[in-house]
């Protein structure tokens, strides 16, 4: 058996009230129209084609796979004229159409209904207690007639709660063939892909139907609401997903991943995180609330404090960071360091057990073993054109509220004194310190108002 896909998504979404298209609106970080998409190639069929209308170039320019054909259907006259933008591509055994705008749809009812379509049709409907605004499917003896749209129902059939999702599957030949037939006749004068059920009924093709239950995965996207909605739907899959794997989330309601997160065991995630694109937390690693994590790696026994923003970085095992703290793209903290409260750090190398606790910046650098850096220490890496590296060796102590004007080096062991102000490479071992001397001023008198 040979598919091919066919993604409806020309409509423009006037109720996202947006300048981007609905189908482009993120949904955890991903345009919803990528969901349908990464959906339609799991299937392997051999071709998708994307119907595309509203903004058709920035969905080209925006959606960057190669294996599409792109359909522009530049008046929006029903489901089933956009559908026949696509007959070119139909070339197939079965055809399988979906919206661009539902993105949670499941490979697995997808699956179903194509092998329900043997008999030559088959819609996907689902039971919903407020039908209203959707087509209503028409049975007889439990047997599909037709579908009928919402503003072409008669008072009984608005009572019917069996909807059509939109998604079907055909067996090609007779698609083409039926597509063939639409007319525009009805209260919206659109050319209905619904009214292909009534053609299978009179060429004696039996309409079969895969029923799915879970609301969320057939639900569209048409407001920012539905968006939240669907946004929540997702993150609640992903929580529960975790938490299946052991993964202590503290409240599945608060949590947000915008890509992929791997967890170890016994990982503890507080409330309010945010997690985007590729992170992996090691074993034992406690994210404490409000932490935003970004393309990083976590080892082992490692805690975030609160209220941590770390992006693109690497943290050792049995660190500490935050709370507060900001590990900018580049960080390599290596085991055992901690990182304390106001503490940004940029594209800097950190050695095994060196501790930056308070209030300082770090960038450009390479920072030993058993470093201590005291409060309010700032590397000088930028001269106003160029960036400079500063390298620390090991057991170094900084002395609180240092400026170190970048490039130099620092040698092993040295102790800088509190408050200096360093412009030249500092020896081994001893202790350097750049400021004034204190002195006292006996007898001095306060300057007094003329
Ligand atoms: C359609 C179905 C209805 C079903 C509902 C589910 C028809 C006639 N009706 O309703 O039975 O209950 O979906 O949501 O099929 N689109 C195009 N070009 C067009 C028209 C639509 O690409 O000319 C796309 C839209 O972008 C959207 C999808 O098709 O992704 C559905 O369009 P929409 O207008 O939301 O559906 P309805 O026609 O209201
Ligand atoms: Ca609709």
């Amino acid at each position: 058996m040979t598919l091919s896909i066919v993604i409806l998504a020309a409509g423009k979404g006037t109720r996202m009230n947006s300048q981007l298209p609905k189908v482009l609106q993120p949904l955890a970080g991903k345009p919803i129209l990528q969901y349908v998409l990464d959906t339609s190639h799991s299937l392997q069929p051999n071709i998708i084609s994307i119907v595309a209308g509203y903004k058709s170039e920035m969905l080209r320019e925006l959606i960057k796979d190669k294996n599409i054909s792109w359909r522009i259907q530049d008046a929006q006259l029903g489901t089933g004229h956009a559908v026949m933008h696509a007959i070119p591509d139909l070339k197939s055994d079965k055809t399988l159409i979906l919206y661009g705008d539902v993105p949670l749809i499941k490979k697995a009812d997808l699956q179903s209904l194509i092998k329900k379509s043997d008999t030559g049709l088959a819609v996907m409907t689902h039971i919903k207690n407020d039908a209203n605004g959707y087509g209503r499917i028409l049975r007889e003896d439990y047997e599909i007639q037709g579908i009928i749209e919402d503003k072409d129902c008669n008072e009984e059939q608005k009572k019917i709660k069996e909807i059509n999702t939109g998604i079907l599957a055909a067996d090609t030949k007779y698609l083409k063939q039926w597509l063939s037939r639409l007319t525009n006749d009805n209260a919206q004068k659109e050319y209905y892909l619904t009214d292909i059920v009534k053609f299978a009924v009179e060429d004696n093709i039996t309409v079969s139907s895969h029923v799915v239950d879970e609301e969320v995965s057939i639900s569209g996207v048409n407001s920012k609401s539905e968006l939240a909605y669907i946004e929540r739907g997702l993150q609640l899959n992903k929580a529960e997903e975790l938490m299946n794997k052991g993964v202590t989330v503290l409240d599945p309601n608060r949590i947000d991943i915008r890509g992929q997160l791997k967890c170890g065991q016994d990982v503890t995630i507080d409330v309010g995180c945010i997690f985007e694109g590729n992170v992996n937390l090691g074993n034992n690693v406690h994210i404490k609330p409000y932490s935003f994590i970004k393309n990083s790696d976590i080892d082992e026994s490692s805690t975030i404090e609160a209220f941590s923003h770390i992006d693109s970085s690497k943290v050792g095992s049995y660190c500490r960071v935050g709370p507060y703290a900001r590990l900018r793209p580049g960080t390599i903290l290596e085991n055992e360091v901690h990182i304390g409260n106001y503490v940004e750090i940029k594209n800097s190398l950190v050695d095994q057990g060196t501790k930056i606790n308070h209030l300082s910046y770090i960038g450009d650098s390479e920072i030993g073993k058993n470093v201590n850096i005291g409060a309010g220490t700032i590397t000088c890496n930028y001269d106003g054109v160029d960036k400079h590296k500063t390298i620390i060796e090991d057991d170094v102590f900084v002395g609180s509220n240092t400026q170190i004007v970048a490039p130099l080096k620092v040698g092993k062991g040295a102790t800088i004194g509190a408050g200096s102000t360093i412009t030249k490479d500092v020896p081994k071992n001893d202790l350097t310190l750049s400021r004034a001397q204190q002195k006292t001023i006996s007898g001095w008198a306060k300057p007094v108002k003329k």
